[in-house]
């Protein structure tokens, strides 16, 4: 399945929606939730690493990482390489992001792996891991067959797309629930903080769309095969 559009203008359109979505990020845990920390007396600064870690990382570079496959003008070799390093990026950020809201909570004394979107994070991280390392084994190093090669392409396509739509979701359903608790504990339902953190998942929800319909998008003429023929 193709679209007969030039990934490289969709691609222009995801990074302007990568710059949104940091900057919006940004603004909310550092000018409304009053900064990042990684030790703090305060907690909450600790916790509110994790949205800035999982969008920016997991999310942002995530998709960044499948989008640079599709229209970066490099030949195929380097292509793979970005491609594998920036997910690799968006994976050890993730990680780090989840840490942050585990340390947040045993630090508050708040319990563990209590609600949905705690659960599907647990399940995207591992998938996405487990998506990385297969990645890494069979198209780099040291490399299947190329009938294992050839096998395995369309899957780790379908599944890569699979599990960047759940965490996509995933972020959206943590934005809800963080400015559920925010509203609960007292912010204005139509604040300017609710409004922001509410355009910063649609922000999140436009960046996952326009990164998958690049990556199903026509890649620049020179260079038709990228996912045909790793
Ligand atoms: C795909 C991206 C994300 C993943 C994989 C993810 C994963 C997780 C995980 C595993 C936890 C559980 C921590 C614990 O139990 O100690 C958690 C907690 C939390 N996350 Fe996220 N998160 C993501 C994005 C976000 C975003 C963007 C927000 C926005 C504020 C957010 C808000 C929260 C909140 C409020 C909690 C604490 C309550 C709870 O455990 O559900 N998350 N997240």
């Amino acid at each position: 399945m193709g679209l007969e559009v030039n990934a490289v203008y969709l691609s222009y359109v995801v990074h302007v929606l990568a710059v949104a979505g940091s900057v919006m990020v940004l603004v909310w845990n550092i000018h409304f939730r009053g900064g990042l920390a990684w030790e703090s007396t305060n907690k909450n600064l600790i916790f509110n690493v994790h949205p800035v870690l999982m969008l920016i990382g997991l999310i942002i570079m995530g998709g960044e990482a499948i989008v640079s496959y599709k229209a970066l003008p490099f030949k195929k070799a380097e292509k793979k390489l970005i491609h594998l390093i920036l997910h690799a990026i968006a994976l050890v950020l993730g990680i780090i992001g989840i840490y942050m809201a585990f340390k947040n909570h045993n630090e508050s004394g708040i319990a563990n792996l209590y609600s949905l979107h705690s659960w599907l994070g647990i399940g995207i991280i591992v998938l996405y891991g487990v998506q990385w390392v297969y990645g890494f084994l069979v198209f780099f190093y040291p490399g299947g067959t190329g009938d294992l090669r050839k096998e395995s392409l369309p899957w780790h396509v379908l599944f890569g797309m699979f599990v960047y739509i759940l965490a996509v979701a995933n972020s959206a359903l943590g934005f809800l629930e963080k400015l559920t608790f925010l509203e609960s504990s007292g912010i204005a339902k139509y604040g300017s903080e609710a409004f922001l953190v509410n355009f910063t998942a649609i922000v999140a929800v436009l960046y996952g769309t326009f990164v998958l319909l690049t990556a199903l998008s026509r890649a620049p003429a020179e260079d038709n095969h990228s996912y045909s023929a790793i």
